[in-house]
């Protein structure tokens, strides 16, 4: 059947798109639009023309399953031009998401409508791109540059209501009557006759634009597009919708699109798209596994990762019970849940009714009987083996049966802490990662007994919180952590051959990574780990006992200031000259290549190794823990993805010319190799 439809409604005409699951603006739709369109030019007794989306949405956007591909059918462009110059009104009726090439469906219509729940937005900068079939040119013809440039540049949606008062739609309709309330729009402006309004050719919102926004605007957003380059040539298509005639800012956008969409920041981007929703799928579970009932959420420990995780589901209108071994840390853990919504309240972005209502969803105890009837328990105690298995114990003991049991440790054996219980099926690792209320990855950690049922509710259950889940086998530190060891190995080694923390850190931060090795550890504190009992009066063992424990103290590999802005430390320069010294290494300047090729290549072969074992099902798995848990840059598509642009053969290549370096354990991964020499690539 056609993925377009047409019916009569007396005068009107009314164009269905069904192109389950999103409306994707795919060769079939456009061509049947385009044909849609011939027919009310074709046909005088047609009046008016409703366009319309079947299904849960407007059009969301182009298929991005085309771009890279050779195109068929109209042009999206063709399409839009073909809407905007019918002579009858042609009016959109939007519900669910009018988004990317959606949106600019709905531009070249004459008139928009859409029900309260609508969302209206350009996200094609998410995938590197910028809007390309006229909404640069369009969009802010209707609503101004300023309204426009969030949208266009940020990619930030407006629901409905907002985009009544910036004049982006011209009625909102009953949330169950979009079809007839629409028709009845568009026997309206039929009636009224005289010219319906085209969006191309209005000036009215950008006459006399005050140049100086965009500079302000690039300004304002310095921080959140630094190193992207679509936004910047969002702007600049912008620019050109005020101050150049339409058909030259047309010119302008098909020019800087074609350059972004050629460009590996948007095929990066375009792959973490997908690789995102890939991750959520686990390829051998049966497809009717049943979802256990989540209503209710035990926490262990009220500490750094407790609380934050809490928050997740408070946040997600889920009750939370939350569990310490004493009154103290428990008061303490519970003060700092409801500080940090105070202070998103104090930012504006939730209101005081919300804070109460998510500190009233959250009960606290010290007595283990009141998680007996939680559904899923998710333990954040001590990182102390011996501490975890008592604990599992202890809630096999009082929580229901069939209740899952989680751990959120960051490198132990799951199975180990099953073994702990009678009901290993029903233990599954979830590791948050830190802030845990505002990271958003999730590594679900697959025991060898964990059942299907608990793995595919936890999945579910990511998404219903807001986090991006991938799974994981069980090995030491799962994908993520175990890749951060071997980029942490070399970081230290580099310190004994001539390197200094910010020299490390400086190529990580240019390459686009938040922060460095060393402002991480920072950060995270370098006692972390650290006892008397275990030092081996290592570098860090000697830094934490002079007291430079991190950002906390003031002091760490860094200097900091009161405003925690960091200055390299002489007195750590000089531990590291004499520990070097001792090492024997010989000492050199080792150039910003090196550095980012023996930070990061060894981290790509432990993914490599990773992908070899089954700890992860896919090669794009591993680029969204790095996106989403360590601020991997989006533009760079993940480390594998970024290993398939670097070439594996030249991966490979730099590691044999450093194995030297790399260590006595170093092991080069098999699948690495062979596809390096076969010239194939991790993703596609
Ligand atoms: N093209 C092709 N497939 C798409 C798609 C698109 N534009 N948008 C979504 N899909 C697919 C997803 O890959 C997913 O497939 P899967 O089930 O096989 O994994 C399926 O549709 C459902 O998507 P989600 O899981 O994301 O569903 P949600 O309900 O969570 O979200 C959504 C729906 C908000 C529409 C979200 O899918 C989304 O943000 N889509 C992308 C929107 C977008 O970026 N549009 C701009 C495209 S570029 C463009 O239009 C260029 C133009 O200017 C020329
Ligand atoms: P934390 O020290 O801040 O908090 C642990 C809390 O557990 C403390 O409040 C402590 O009183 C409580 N606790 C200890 N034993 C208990 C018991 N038997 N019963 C009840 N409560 C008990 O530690 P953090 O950082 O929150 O770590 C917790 C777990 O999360 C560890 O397994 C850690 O490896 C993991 N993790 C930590 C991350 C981080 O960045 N801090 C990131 C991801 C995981």
């Amino acid at each position: 059947m056609s993925k377009v439809t047409t019916a009569r409604d007396g005068e009107v005409l009314i164009v269905t798109s069904d192109n389950p699951p999103v409306n994707a603006l795919g060769a079939a739709v456009r061509q049947g639009l385009a044909d849609a369109m011939a027919e009310a030019k074709t046909d005088p007794s047609i009046k008016a023309v409703v366009v319309r989306g079947a299904g849960r949405t407007f059009f969301a956007g182009a298929d991005i399953t085309e771009f890279g591909r050779p195109m068929t059918g109209p042009a999206l462009p063709e399409v839009i031009d073909a809407m905007e110059g019918s002579s009858v009104p042609v009016v959109a009726a939007i519900h669910g998401t009018a988004l990317g090439g959606g949106l600019e469906v709905a531009l070249g219509a004459h008139y928009r409508v859409a029900v309260p729940s609508a969302k209206l937005g350009l996200p094609e900068v998410e995938l590197g791109l910028l809007p390309g079939a006229g909404g640069t040119q369009r969009l802010p013809r209707v609503v101004g540059v300023e309204a426009a440039l969030p949208m266009i540049v940020m990619g930030d949606p407006v629901p409905a209501k907002r985009a009544l008062e910036m004049g982006l739609i011209d009625r909102i309709v009953s949330e169950d009557k979009l079809v007839e309330e629409a028709v009845a729009f568009a026997r309206e402006v039929a009636a009224k006759g005289g010219n319906h309004p085209k969006a191309s050719e209005r000036t009215d919102k950008i006459g006399g634009t005050d140049q100086s926004v965009f500079n302000q605007f690039r300004q304002t957003n310095a921080r959140r597009i630094r190193g992207f380059d679509a936004p910047e040539a969002c702007i600049k298509t912008v620019e050109a919708a005020a101050t150049l005639p339409f058909a030259e800012g047309i010119a302008r956008e098909r020019e800087l699109f074609m350059g972004l969409m050629t460009g590996d920041q948007s095929r990066a981007q375009r792959h973490l798209f997908f690789a995102e929703r890939a991750a959520n799928k686990i390829d051998d579970l049966p497809a009717d596994t049943q979802l256990l009932p989540i209503k209710k959420v035990g926490i262990l420990g009220a500490g750094t990762m407790g609380g934050g995780i809490a928050m997740n589901f408070l946040s997600a209108g889920i009750p939370v019970v939350i569990l310490e071994r004493e009154q103290g840390p428990l008061d303490k853990g519970v003060g700092i849940i409801r500080r940090n919504y105070e202070n998103t309240a104090k930012k504006g972005r939730l209101t005081p009714e919300k804070v109460e209502q998510a500190m009233g969803m959250l009960s606290h105890t010290l007595d283990y009987g009141d998680l007996a009837d939680c559904d899923l328990v998710i333990e954040a105690v001590f990182e102390l083996m011996e501490i975890k298995k008592e604990v599992f114990a202890k809630l096999d003991a009082v929580v229901k049966p069939g209740a899952i049991l989680a751990s959120n440790t960051s490198y132990l054996d799951i199975d180990d802490i099953a073994r702990a219980t009678a009901r290993p099926e029903s233990v599954v690792g979830m590791h948050f990662f830190s802030p845990a209320n505002v990271m958003k990855l999730l590594e679900v950690v697959r025991g060898a007994r964990t059942s299907p049922a608990v793995l595919a509710t936890v999945m579910a259950l990511a998404k219903k919180i807001n986090k991006v889940a991938v799974v994981s086998g069980v090995c030491h530190g799962f994908i993520g952590n175990r890749m951060l060891a071997k980029r942490q190995e070399q970081a230290n080694a580099m310190l004994m051959e001539g390197a200094m923390p910010w020299d490390i850190d400086r190529v990580m931060t240019e390459f686009g990574m938040p922060m460095g090795p060393f402002q991480m550890a920072d950060l995270a504190g370098l006692d972390i780990g650290y006892s008397e009992a275990k030092r081996t009066g290592s570098l860090r063992d000697v830094l934490v006992e002079s007291g430079r424990r991190g950002q906390k103290t003031g002091k760490g590999f860094y200097d900091y200031d009161e405003k925690r802005t960091a200055t390299p430390s002489d007195e750590v320069a000089g531990h590291i000259r004499s520990f070097a010294e001792k090492s024997g290494k010989p000492q050199r300047t080792i150039d910003d290549k090196e550095i980012l090729e023996r930070l990061l290549y060894p981290m790509v072969n432990e993914g490599a190794l990773i992908l070899e074992e089954g700890i992860a099902q896919r090669a794009s798995d591993i680029d969204v823990v790095w996106v989403y848990g360590y601020g991997w840059p989006v533009y760079r598509g993940g480390p594998m993805f970024w290993a398939d642009t670097v070439g594996l053969e030249n991966v490979v290549a730099s590691l044999a010319a450093h194995r030297e370096l790399l260590g006595p354990n170093f092991k080069l991964s098999k699948l690495l190799a062979d596809k390096a020499e076969k010239g194939q690539r991790f993703n596609g």
